[in-house]
């Protein structure tokens, strides 16, 4: 492990079942680097009092931690403007957000959304409710034996009726890379418009909303070094303006009356309640972190603990892997070992002090087009090593003699 990753996260010191920690769970949170942790317990330490409602000193020293944040965020991603910038609690709800704020709104019965068959729910659960809600249809893109999405699917299916495309950058449970600037601009000439789900992106690649053109992007916090419970929707202004708000009460209005309400602009109008300024720090932090490792460097370790574990893997007759032979990739292994249940391999993976996780991974549907019901999934970042890969391959040839099958 670098020095200083090591320095910098001390829970990648630990033991876990009395082994050291092989942290292989990033697609679900990843660590939390030391100017992150002194970010949050120095706000609360120093800053605390709520944003944007005093006029004493400390209340402003907290708008400007809370609005700092925003300014950081703005021009991680590129967005034109800090009042593009939404603070939300996670990717999830700032895709809720948009579906029932944009979606509810906008969409007429006969109208299509077109996602793709590797959502997560997150950006599936909201759109099925929305669709059911206005008389819209759901429509699906598939993926090719490749894990690519399918061509086919997308001139067929994107199309006049098709008022929405939500899409993921890159797939939780494969790891495959869209090319969501040419299916933006695809979506933008029959005047749809463009939701693209940057969880698993945004922590791992450089994301420019401009130049994707997407109308509007979500990210976690927690994915990219930052405490949970921060979460991002990044939307163009004019539609953001032209938008009802999602939630609704304090800090969110302009005057209120008993029967009628006028809402404060943009950001203000999204963010109802008392926000977490604390994990805004944390973002902030985060950021400058991410930026002091680099994209390249992130995407150097990921494609070489990638290819690695994947060479590995494919070495063992009975280990079927997903998606795992395209090139469009980021640190996401997804695979299944014959005759034994996902949840008992990472169990003994576990007891041998590697974490992965196994399951749906929130993803049933593509679960079910890829003919299983869930897969073990090892995801890495840039703070993992190839001994950790090697603890994983260790630890999976000894799965099916624990079980007793060889
Ligand atoms: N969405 C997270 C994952 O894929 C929790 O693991």
């Amino acid at each position: 492990m670098n020095k200083n990753f090591l320095n910098d996260f001390p829970i990648l010191r630990t033991q876990m079942n009395g082994q050291p920690l092989a942290y292989l769970d990033n697609g679900a949170t990843t660590q939390k680097p030391e100017n992150v942790v002194r970010s949050i317990c120095g706000y609360y330490g120093g800053c605390n009092a709520n944003p944007h409602r005093g006029v004493y000193e400390l209340s402003q020293k907290s708008t400007k931690v809370y609005e700092d944040a925003r300014r950081k965020v703005t021009k991680f991603i590129n967005a034109k403007s800090a009042r593009e910038i939404i603070f939300t609690k996670n990717a999830t709800e700032s895709l809720n957000l948009v579906a029932f704020s944009y979606g509810l709104t906008n969409l007429q019965a006969g109208d299509e959304i077109l996602i793709t068959i590797a959502e997560h729910h997150s950006n599936l659960v909201p759109w099925q409710i929305v669709a059911r809600a206005k008389g819209a249809k759901l429509n699906y893109i598939y993926l090719t034996a490749d894990g690519n999405l399918s061509e086919a699917d997308i001139s067929a299916k994107l199309t006049r009726r098709t008022k929405i495309l939500a899409v993921t950058q890159i797939s939780n449970v494969l790891g495959l890379i869209n090319d969501v600037k040419t299916l933006a601009a695809k979506a933008h000439e029959i005047g749809a418009v463009v939701i693209v789900d940057g969880s698993q992106s945004v922590p791992h690649i450089p994301v420019d909303v401009q130049n994707l053109d997407a109308d509007f992007l979500a990210f976690s916090g927690h994915k990219m070094l930052s405490p949970m419970g921060i979460g991002v929707l990044y939307g163009k202004q004019k539609i953001l303006d032209a938008m009802p708000p999602f939630l609704t009460g304090g800090d969110m209005i302009e005057y209120v009356t008993e029967q009628e309400t006028t809402f404060a602009e943009l950001p203000q109008k999204f963010e109802a309640g008392t926000q977490n300024v604390g994990g805004a720090a944390g973002l902030t932090a985060a950021i400058d972190y991410l930026q002091g490792v680099g994209f390249d460097e992130i995407a150097r370790v990921e494609n070489d603990l990638t290819t690695f574990a994947i060479s590995e893997l494919k070495k063992l007759p009975y280990v079927e892997l997903y998606g795992c032979d395209a090139p469009n990739k980021v640190g996401i292994v997804t695979f299944n070992i014959r005759d034994v249940h996902p949840h008992d391999v990472a169990t003994i993976l576990d007891a041998q002090g590697v974490a992965i996780r196994a399951g749906h991974h929130c993803a049933q549907p593509l679960m079910k087009f890829l003919g299983v019901n869930s897969t073990c999934r090892a995801s890495f970042y840039f703070y993992n090593t190839r001994r950790d890969v090697e603890r994983l391959i260790d630890a999976v040839k000894t799965v099916r003699g624990v079980m007793k099958l060889n």
